[in-house]
């Protein structure tokens, strides 16, 4: 009795807070009545991005760049770009974060310029650790509603690591599962921790892995889940995807338990190079990391965070404050992640010349694995690789 009682109103408000969250509705339902081809219309996207260019024909884009060495690697990325010549306009901004009413929030300022422009780049965040106020990157996540993270990790050519035939996608739903924030104590030594999955989380998330999947090129979406032990939380995302696969005919879909998919990514990869991955939240936190571990760790790897408005990108990475200020921080994973953001505006042709010359400097080998830790030295030789095209 005790039990049910004390998690009942938590559990109301959280459900009570995912049906609030329908924005996305209506571009779903629309997509849902249409017969669709290969490619969905642009128009009709899940998450397209919204932005246009301003009287100066460039993008503005906000930029956090973060704490220890997020201002090292956002410069890398601003040279970079300047290098590239990619219509993109930098509005920095500070997330230092403000005690409103008794609780975190990230600045207005912030808040807005986000809103207006679509779309940000952020370094870092550092998390004080026991001073009373919430994850940053949690704020924004819940701030934003960015309900998929989509974590690419493909080997990069000069980095030697046990494989080097990586080349996986996985898209983690953002914003409940495991990470619900649920949890209380029954009794004195018991603790309870709320797993919440609902169908319309499910199914925005889902959506967006079939649509990344045509977009992309890589037709098969595998939903990666535990339906056989949690069988109405798993087995509600898993029932969902399956709807979901029928809107989506040019796509292959099947499922596969996370335990199995671990044993069988680590084993061998390139099985799951053709395969968009797509899970509930706890299962992506987990499995992204050991995709990244494949190709050389966190330093190399990007990831994009998809909400219905407003998209950010961000390297995976903390803020490294042991080497902040010492020019040792390597801006891979930065410079990846603003790749990808180039990607999701449609400004293909930019996103692979910087692309394409960052391979290009790594695939050289002249980067040895101490040296490719050297922040200048990745620098400049992809400036001069953009120089070149
Ligand atoms: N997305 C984010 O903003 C994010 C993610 C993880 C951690 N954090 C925060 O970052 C802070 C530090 O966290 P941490 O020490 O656990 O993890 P970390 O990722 O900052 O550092 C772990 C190790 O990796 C190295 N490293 C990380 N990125 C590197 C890079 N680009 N180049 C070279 N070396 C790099 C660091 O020097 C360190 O030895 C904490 O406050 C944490 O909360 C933020």
């Amino acid at each position: 009795m005790i039990a049910s009682r004390s998690f009942a109103a938590p559990t109301r408000r959280c459900l009570q807070k995912a049906q609030s969250q329908q924005q996305w509705i209506p571009a779903l339902t629309q997509l849902k009545s249409q017969s669709r081809s290969y490619a969905v219309p642009y128009e009709e996207k899940v998450a397209k991005f919204k932005g246009t260019k301003g009287p100066n024909g460039k993008y503005t884009v906000t930029l956090i760049e973060g704490d220890g060495i997020g201002p090292e690697i956002s410069q890398s990325v601003k040279d970079i770009f300047a290098a590239a010549k990619a219509p993109i306009e930098w509005d920095p901004v500070d997330v230092t974060p403000q005690l409103k009413n008794g609780r975190t929030v990230i600045p207005d300022r912030a808040i807005d310029s986000v809103r207006k422009n679509f779309v940000a780049l952020k370094g870092p965040l550092a998390t004080p650790i026991g001073k009373g106020h919430v994850s940053l990157n949690l704020t924004l996540r819940r701030t934003f509603n960015l309900f998929a993270n989509v974590r690419p990790c493909k080997s990069i050519a000069g980095f030697k690591t046990p494989y080097d035939n990586v080349d996986t996608v996985l898209i983690r739903e953002n914003t409940e599962g495991e990470y619900s924030g649920i949890e209380h104590v029954v009794v004195d030594g018991v603790v309870q921790s709320i797993k919440l999955i609902t169908k319309r989380a499910s199914e925005r998330v889902l959506r967006f892995a079939f649509q990344y999947a045509e977009d992309v090129g890589k037709r098969k979406v595998r939903a990666v889940h535990k339906a056989t032990i949690m069988k109405m939380s798993d087995g509600l995302f898993l029932g969902t995807a399956r709807e979901i696969a029928k809107d989506f005919p040019s796509v292959q879909f099947d499922a596969e338990l996370l335990d199995n998919t671990c044993l069988k990514i680590v084993t061998d990869p390139a099985p799951y190079s053709d395969k968009v991955l797509v899970m509930p939240n706890l299962y992506g936190d987990i499995l992204s990391d050991m995709c990244a571990g494949l190709i050389g760790g966190l330093g190399l790897t990007p990831s994009g965070n998809i909400g219905d408005e407003c998209s950010i990108f961000e390297a995976v990475h903390g803020s490294a404050p042991d080497i902040a200020g010492k020019g040792l921080a390597n801006p891979t994973a930065l410079l990846l992640s603003s790749v990808m953001m180039l990607q999701h505006m449609e400004l293909n042709e930019h996103a692979d010349k910087i692309q394409n010359a960052i391979f290009a400097t790594l695939a050289e080998g002249k980067v040895s694995f101490s040296a490719m830790w050297s922040f200048l030295f990745l620098h400049v030789n992809v400036i001069e690789a953009i120089g070149h095209d």
